[in-house]
């Protein structure tokens, strides 16, 4: 069963709307965790729009789980994660105007600088996965640039699966993360996946064998909004177990 981490950045969102000191992904992180979340996720961006430097560092402290810190590859996020110490960084690319990240990081455009970024993690014993589309170029790319992992972006199967296109749009986006973790996997990297991952679309994606992790913000934290964060990471990782059990009895 792939490993869930939380994504609680819009817990920070909704005290952001506020500049108060409430709700705190803080406390969103703990309960996550002991309803059983394999670990916590958070983005820390460039305009501070949800979680602060703040966030972060308390999160190091109280978090018995994992910290997965997601950032921009710029000077100023890697000194902050060499400070911060997460266990993991995972690198995304970062645009002011966007409502949330909308595509991977091209590392194929950037290999020798994104190099300079990994070693200077890897160095302080953080573990780096890129955030990538499910390419072939990306991956021997995030590979040549020294990554441990890669992220799957899974946006273009949610969209398609979520939206009602017809069965041959989503799964062809399916097929293709499938292969493409089968082939990460065979050089080497560690594969997880996240975005727009909900209750309804999560299972194929759990599913595949090659996939360890999934990162997952959105869906969780709108339905702990109405039925607490408890039962809305036991409803996920329910849906995880059953998942693999049911393709496990299958082979
Ligand atoms: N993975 C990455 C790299 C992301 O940037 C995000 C969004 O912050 C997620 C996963 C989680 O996406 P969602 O909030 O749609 O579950």
């Amino acid at each position: 069963m792939p490993k869930l981490s939380v994504n609680v950045d819009h817990i920070a969102t909704i005290r952001e709307a506020r500049k108060c000191r409430e709700p705190d992904p803080v406390a969103a992180a703990v309960l996550a965790e002991l309803a059983g979340a394999n670990g916590i996720t958070v983005h820390l961006r460039e305009d501070r729009r949800h979680i602060q430097e703040r966030d972060v560092k308390i999160l190091r402290q109280t978090i018995s789980t994992k910290l997965n810190l997601e950032m921009a590859p710029t000077p100023e996020m890697v000194q902050f994660a060499i400070d911060s110490l997460p266990d993991m960084v995972t690198l995304v690319p970062e645009s002011r105007e966007e409502l949330t990240t909308e595509g991977g990081l091209n590392v194929a455009a950037k290999v020798n600088e994104l190099e300079k970024v990994t070693s200077s993690l890897k160095i302080h014993h953080i573990y780096v996965s890129c955030f990538i589309d499910p390419e072939i170029e990306q991956i021997k790319a995030a590979k040549k640039a020294g990554a441990s992992c890669v992220e799957f972006h899974t946006g273009s199967y949610c969209n398609a699966f979520d939206y009602g296109e017809d069965d041959m749009a989503w799964q062809m986006e399916l097929d293709k993360i499938e292969k493409m973790a089968q082939m990460a996997v065979k050089s080497g990297l560690e594969v997880n996946a996240g975005h727009g991952l909900n209750y309804q679309n999560v299972h194929y994606i759990a599913a595949i064998p090659e996939i360890q992790e999934l990162s997952i913000g959105h869906s969780i934290i709108s339905r702990a909004s109405l039925l607490g964060m408890n039962q809305s990471v036991k409803d996920m990782l329910g849906i995880l177990e059953k998942t693999t059990s049911q393709a496990s009895t299958v082979i």
